[in-house]
């Protein structure tokens, strides 16, 4: 986006981490933001903005959208584009699950068009529901990765993704060799990598479909390219830990597997992480190593509570996921909503208040992904990835916004009611990824 435009929004975020410190919440009922070539240059009261931009103030694009409210743009730190179509496989548990619902269907991205056309709605489907990056599972095809990260690039949005790479115990469609993950590795890194908004990320499935030969190819990506992330599973359910424990005997548990081939680490993202030893988040808190915490995939494949409290206790730093197609949708604020209340019913859950809902579906999904100076709040000198929010007037959220008392008030109300629907336009770096006709 070029030129400048003054929003005129009542709007929420979180520039600090309100684990750490009490007033990490900022909420403006008269807001405003300045945004210039994408980039926030004031935000604050809009009194306060109007005073600072006074030079400007007077000439400049207005839009006024103070009938709603605006949020940083969501993070969805896991989720899998192959998944988009089988979303609702209830029922199940993890390993059959993903025998009989998950990878049938990835089997289905050998073919470019179907993998194109899953990309592009895909896509689409994170920008409707107010998602400006994400960190995205890829497919086990080099030309289906591809057309994901062409699809991002396209609408705009901030893509971390990445080949899936496995070699065993999946079905043999999806398996490639380690030689073979390095080269598509290596080509789709060249091609895609830092290009606009888009960033490499190396996609190992999970431990039980790796071998020592396949994590040594990613622990040399990883070296021979420093800039870029990675992502996998750990510690999801107990009989698919039982049997990483038997595929990798010499492993002390899960994270060990992973640590041998430096895979863990400030550019690492573990999915999961439900059954994680005090141990292993001993050693994910001294590497800086991040967890995606999926509360819908959580309960819907019955993975178990998330210990969320035994994770902030000993530092490990946490963002939320949606682990479509395992979990339940690709609705951020809902994700915020069922980690409430897991937490709330659960005997050593952690109480958590709207604004550590709004810090993790935002900002903690930007420190995990390295991207926090450019994105994951409203802060001045951040790009204007944000979701402006209004619902219809008929709607209970529009309704319990109404009666809201206080801005803390509306934003509860906003992530126990603010679904897609009431999502009217998201933009990222000030440009447009989706707007409601
Ligand atoms: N572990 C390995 N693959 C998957 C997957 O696709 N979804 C989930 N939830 N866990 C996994
Ligand atoms: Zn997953």
């Amino acid at each position: 986006m070029t030129g400048t435009t003054l929003f005129r929004v009542p709007f929420f975020h979180t520039p600090a981490n309100p684990f750490r410190s009490a007033d990490a919440l900022r909420s403006h009922h008269d807001g405003a933001i300045l945004v210039r070539d994408g980039v926030i240059v004031s935000s604050g009261d809009f009194d306060i903005v109007r005073r600072q931009s006074a030079d400007v103030i007077g000439s400049v694009e207005t839009v006024d959208w103070r009938d709603g409210y605006l949020l940083p743009g969501l993070i969805d730190t896991h989720v899998h584009y192959p998944q988009l179509r089988i979303i609702g496989g209830l029922g199940r548990t993890l390993l059959d699950w993903l025998e009989h619902v998950a990878l049938p269907e990835e089997v289905r991205m050998a073919d470019p068009d179907y993998a194109a056309s899953t990309a592009a709605r895909f896509v689409h489907s994170l920008a409707s529901h107010g998602t400006t990056t994400a960190l995205v599972f890829g497919a086990h095809f080099a030309h289906a990765t591809a057309s994901l990260f062409e699809a991002a690039d396209r609408s705009g949005i901030r893509l971390v993704s990445g080949l899936v790479l496995s070699d065993r115990a999946l079905r043999p469609e999806l398996h490639q060799s380690p030689a073979e993950a390095y080269r598509d590795s290596t080509a789709l890194i060249r091609r895609f990598h830092a290009q606009g908004r888009l960033t490499y990320a190396l996609t190992p499935r999970f431990a039980l479909s790796t071998t020592d030969a396949m994590l040594e190819v990613c622990q040399s990506l990883m070296r021979e390219h420093p800039g870029i992330r990675l992502q996998t599973h750990i510690n999801e359910q107990p009989d698919e830990v039982a049997a990483c424990a038997q595929a990798f005997p010499w492993a002390r548990d899960y994270l060990a597997i992973y640590e041998r081939y430096s895979l863990s680490g400030p550019r690492a993202v573990l999915a999961h992480s439900v059954h994680t030893t005090d141990a292993e988040l001993e050693r994910m808190a001294a590497t800086r190593t991040s967890v995606s915490h999926c509360p819908c995939s959580n309960a819907a494949l019955g993975s178990g509570i998330f210990p969320m409290r035994r994770h902030l206790d000993a530092g490990v730093h946490v963002a939320l996921g949606t682990d479509v197609g395992g979990g339940t949708g690709f609705g951020m604020l809902k994700e915020a909503l069922q980690s409430y209340l897991l937490q709330r019913v659960s005997a050593a859950g952690q109480p958590l208040d709207p604004g550590q809902l709004l810090y993790l579906s935002t900002r903690a999904g930007a420190e995990a992904l390295g991207l926090a100076a450019d994105t994951g709040d409203l802060g001045v000198g951040k790009a204007a990835d944000f979701v402006y929010l209004r619902p219809d007037a008929d709607s209970p959220l529009a309704g319990a916004l109404a009666r809201a008392e206080n801005m803390e008030q509306a934003l509860a109300a906003i992530i126990t009611l603010g679904a897609a629907d009431a999502v009217r336009e998201v933009r990222v770096a000030g440009d447009i990824v989706f707007r409601r006709p």
